[in-house]
């Protein structure tokens, strides 16, 4: 293809999906939140055997778009409440676009410069707002998985280096023994990373937590006490459930006692430090080893953008160094990325976290968070004055963005009130004015609110609960009967 048919078929491709781009944003506050096409339409819209020829670049968006859109979500949108997730400001999704025209290679200085040093500032700049210590290493990866895979992987390094054992170069077969410690609330994928480096994800010992999802402080000191070496401690910032955060000022306490390594995952969790009213949740988090958050969770870049941050920045990087011969290091202390993180070619995902931070600002940070959590104490308050006949209960203290409702049955049995929670879920889902959805929380059936997005405001949250209360209206306690167990 000559350049210029490349120049023009390029610029049109770019036209048609920004316009439809546009339209679809623009829509993001109207229509239902949740899908519409069935997996068989889906796969009848997208599917169709292997294209034999070429076709215009255009009909190939157009026809993406056609395929795709009754299948999308509007988890971008100020009614979408499910799991934890946020939207796209808009100059993260603006840098993000920009990261896909220039398609830099993002692993190494040298075959991206300007995506190398975005990623410097960024997270220079998270770190201050997360309130972490100066002189943290820093690496982007695609999601607080992969974040804390590299956390851990640092602290397995750092450990067992102590131990005499070098780790990368040997494996974990023969090596000393590493106990890892984690609260019976981690995040699953705590448990994914552990079992990715090869620590198992059930030789963990689980320490208990309270009401809340809180790891115990007594109960992590009875466990360190029984340990004849340091342990990979794993405490959370932010329960994905409750939005509870363990109590890091007596867990580091018990960590440094042990000469352990402390890793918090504060996927969500870790932004409260950004707003003034809340930065008191993660009093002693600028005590750990290593922290885990995200970036496309509630600083609202899209995905997929998670980051780590590690305070033995020699075990982060000998922990994820490649150093393959043709890999030109730099000379004059350029940062290069591939160092940090577990790839090595990659999208320069810095630049949409530069983005974000730089439009909002300090300020902004600290608004668009505590906004969400404000947000969230108007559902719960919502939910206190809604007629008691209903049995709408709120399961947690809601000290973030996360609520925890469910559905009672009179009669008190808790099959009959998950089966009725269910129902209400399902309800819902199916009036499309909003989405959220379920969670497990102690054995019983919970209806899980997250307010991460940055477009929600006041008026969302009222239509939204005027649409749960009718819903919970529809389904009166007393009306689903329990499916027995097995
Ligand atoms: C506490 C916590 N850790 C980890 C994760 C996983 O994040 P990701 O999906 O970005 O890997 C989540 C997701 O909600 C979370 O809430």
């Amino acid at each position: 293809m000559d350049h210029e048919t490349a120049r023009t078929a390029t610029d049109a491709a770019l036209a048609r999906a920004a316009q439809l781009a546009r339209a679809w944003v623009r829509g993001l506050d109207a229509g239902r939140v949740g899908p519409t096409a069935s997996v068989a339409e889906l796969r009848d819209r997208l599917g169709g055997p292997l294209p034999e020829r070429a076709e215009d670049p255009v009909a190939t968006i157009d026809a993406l778009a056609a395929g795709a859109e009754d299948g999308l979500i509007r988890s971008a949108g100020p009614r979408f409440f499910g799991f934890v997730i946020g939207g796209g400001l808009p100059a993260a999704v603006g840098a993000d676009w920009l990261a896909s025209a220039w398609d830099q290679n993002a692993g190494l200085y040298v075959i991206g410069p300007a995506a190398a040093v975005a990623e410097e500032v960024a997270a220079r700049w998270a770190v201050e707002l997360l309130g972490l210590p100066d002189g943290v290493s820093a690496g982007f990866t695609t999601g607080a998985t992969m974040a804390s895979f590299t956390a851990l992987a640092a602290g397995r390094h750092a450990l067992l280096e102590r131990a005499g054992w070098d780790v990368e170069r040997n494996g974990l077969f023969g090596a000393p023994d590493l106990p890892v410690v984690v609260g019976e609330e981690a995040h699953v994928t705590i448990h994914v990373a552990l079992q990715m480096l090869g620590m198992g994800r059930d030789r963990v010992t689980r320490v208990p937590t309270d009401g809340q999802g809180r790891m115990r402080a007594d109960a992590l000191a009875e466990v360190l006490s029984g340990l004849d070496r340091p342990a990979l401690v794993c405490a959370q910032a932010g329960n994905v459930n409750t939005g509870a955060f363990d109590p890091l000022p007596e867990i580091a306490d018990l960590v440094r006692a042990n000469a352990g390594w402390l890793h918090v995952d504060g996927a969500f969790g870790l932004w409260a430090s950004a707003d003034p009213a809340r930065r008191h949740l993660l009093a002693g988090v600028e005590r750990a080893d290593s922290w885990t958050t995200d970036a496309h969770k509630w600083l609202n870049v899209p995905y997929d953008s998670g980051l780590v941050f590690c305070a033995h920045p020699s075990a982060h990087h000998a922990a994820m160094t490649l150093g393959a011969a043709y890999y030109v290091e730099t000379e004059g202390g350029e940062r290069d990325p591939y160092n940090w993180v577990a790839e090595s070619s990659r999208r320069a995902r810095g630049f949409a976290v530069w983005a974000a931070i730089r439009s909002l600002g300090r300020e902004g940070v600290a608004a668009m968070v505590g906004g969400a959590c404000d947000h969230a104490r108007r559902f719960a308050e919502g939910f206190a004055a809604a007629p008691s006949a209903l049995g709408i209960r709120v399961l947690n203290d809601v000290v973030l963005n996360q609520v925890l409702v469910r559905f009672e049955d009179p009669s008190g049995d808790v099959a009959a009130g998950d089966a009725r929670t269910s129902a209400v879920i399902a309800a819902i889902q199916a009036d499309g004015t909003l989405w959220l959805g379920g969670s497990l929380w102690h054995g019983q059936r919970v209806m899980r609110i997250s307010v991460s997005g940055w477009r929600t405001t006041a008026e969302d949250v009222d239509r939204s609960l005027a649409t749960i209360l009718r819903s919970a209206e529809a389904i009166p306690p007393g009306a689903i009967a329990s499916t027995p167990a097995g």
